[in-house]
């Protein structure tokens, strides 16, 4: 039988909440198919470790992450630490140094989950950001000089290199490719960034010269949050900067219902390293240790998971059971109108799941 290697980090928050429910749902799942066995470890990382130990996560934690088929991870950020330091000592950590390039943020609009936009329906919004995630605006480079004094300066530089972003923008138009709509949206500011913006565009344009049968276009970030709202079905896969697709990620997610559905994942699609997948929602510590949190960014970045680990059909049904759900209206969780705690939502799946067909 196909066994994978799961590496499972809750980190912060609400994180720790919402993977334990969604490694339940991923056993349930391999139960109900029986064509593969998941063997999950789960890795104690996050704020209170580096509280305790001052590191975010064990100093051979790369080297022992490395082994896994696949990071299944929570959330990093806690108010007792800097989250520039929670973010850059584990999560962006592992993206950079796994070289996980590739974020990619579905959002669409799930039957029975309303959009606070008015005459959407699931048709309307079906899109994938590609977000560029090992450079850019995140790139770390910059610094602070005169600290404290009146002549202060505080620098962030953002790095786009030839590399990154042609790998990134080809990955985006392979993956329109294989989309029904077949379209992809260059998403930059190169009207007032005219050095590595005028390289995004001057790049799309030799990359994109080989996909003819892909429909693109280019908007500007701020033009394009417009289009979201008022022409969303216009919308397909969009590819963006690193900075710019956040943003645009949340948005998406908003539009699309909640916070709380959203998945990502972050890829290394050469697959040298592990790929690492986790709900956008973040941390949520005013709601934290009262259950309620939704799982079901969890669950479909579970379903991510199990897709790029090969387990197409376990990932559809998994994605199938979520949809089920969230038709059917019971246990929603506060963030949809419910009153469904985390654990209900994961029970109804779990039985959605044990009763599907094979
Ligand atoms: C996200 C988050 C993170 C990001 C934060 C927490 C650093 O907003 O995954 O979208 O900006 O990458
Ligand atoms: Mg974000």
């Amino acid at each position: 039988m196909r066994e994978y290697q799961i590496a499972a980090i809750g980190g912060d928050g609400i994180g720790t909440e919402v993977v334990e429910e969604g490694i339940r749902v991923i056993q349930a799942i391999a139960n109900r198919y029986n064509a593969f066995k998941i063997e999950v470890s789960t890795f104690p990382w996050g704020t209170d470790y580096y509280l305790k130990y001052g590191e975010m996560m064990a100093p051979d934690g790369l080297e022992v992450l490395k082994k896994f088929d696949a990071i299944y991870f929570g959330s990093a950020g806690d108010p007792r630490v800097p989250d520039h330091i929670s973010l850059w000592g584990l999560r962006l950590e592992i993206c950079q140094s796994f070289d996980q390039y590739a974020n990619v943020r579905p959002s669409r609009l799930l039957p029975g989950i309303s959009s606070p936009l008015q005459n959407v329906t699931s048709k309307d919004i079906d899109w994938i950001i590609v977000r560029e995630n090992t450079e850019g605006e995140y790139a770390g480079a910059g610094g602070r000089v005169h600290k404290g004094h009146p002549e202060e300066v505080g620098m962030d530089v953002s790095v786009f290199t030839r590399t990154g972003v042609k790998r990134i923008q080809k990955f985006a138009l392979d993956l329109a490719r294989s989309r029904k709509a077949k379209k992809l949206t260059l998403v930059t500011k190169s009207n007032a960034q005219r050095h590595g913006m005028v390289l995004w565009d001057d790049i799309f344009d030799e990359v994109s010269a080989d996909y003819t049968d892909v429909e693109i276009d280019r908007m500007l970030v701020d033009a394009m949050t417009t289009r979201m709202v008022l022409h969303p079905a216009s919308i397909d896969v969009v590819v963006a900067t690193n900075l710019h697709a956040d943003i645009l990620s949340d948005l998406a997610a908003a539009l699309s219902g909640s916070m709380g559905i959203a998945p990502t994942a972050n890829l290394n699609p050469e697959e040298k390293f592990p790929s690492m997948f986790e709900p956008i929602h973040g941390s949520a510590f005013d709601i934290m240790g009262k259950g309620i949190a939704n799982p079901i960014g969890a669950f479909w970045s579970a379903s991510m998971m199990l897709d790029q680990l090969g387990e197409r059909r376990a990932a559809k049904q998994l994605m199938t059971a979520i949809e089920r759900f969230t038709r059917e209206g019971k246990s929603f969780p506060f963030d949809l109108g419910g009153d469904g705690k985390t654990r209900d939502v994961t029970d109804r799946i779990i039985e959605i799941i044990d009763g599907q067909n094979h």
